[in-house]
């Protein structure tokens, strides 16, 4: 499952890094504005991506309930291509539209997304 706690347990990756990483020949795809936290290795290491609706990329394998229960669509799919557990991944692009509902945490099979309310 996803480490609630990944704020202080992992590094945040900064932008001038996602540039770097976007533009490498293994690269991972990012939303616009959503922060990335490390480790992050592509293609096999993807991080955990979003703050307040966080997906771990390394545990997510592309189940989609998040997206089709989502009430505001949080999340749309990101490519992440030659990843060891799927190919896409649900990216938390508008975070910024959660409501705390906490239908992903619920719904999601492998405990990938963490929300943090309040
Ligand atoms: Fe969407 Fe609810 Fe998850 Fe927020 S908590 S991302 S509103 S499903
Ligand atoms: Fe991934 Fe879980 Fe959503 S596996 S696609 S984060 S429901």
């Amino acid at each position: 499952a996803i480490d609630p706690q990944f704020e202080t347990n992992r590094e945040k990756v900064g932008e001038e890094k996602l540039d770097e990483l976007r533009s490498s020949a293994n690269q991972t795809s990012f939303g616009d504005g959503v922060a990335v936290w490390g480790p992050v290795d592509p293609p096999e290491k993807q991080g955990i991506h979003g703050t307040h609706v966080a997906v771990d990329f390394d545990i997510c394998l592309a189940d989609g309930a998040c997206l089709e229960d989502c009430p505001v669509d949080v999340f749309t799919w990101v490519d992440t291509p030659g990843h060891p557990e799927s190919d896409i991944k649900a990216e938390p692009t508008h975070e910024d539209q959660c409501i705390d509902c906490m239908l992903c945490v619920d719904v999601c099979p492998v405990d990938a997304i963490d929300v943090d309310p309040g």
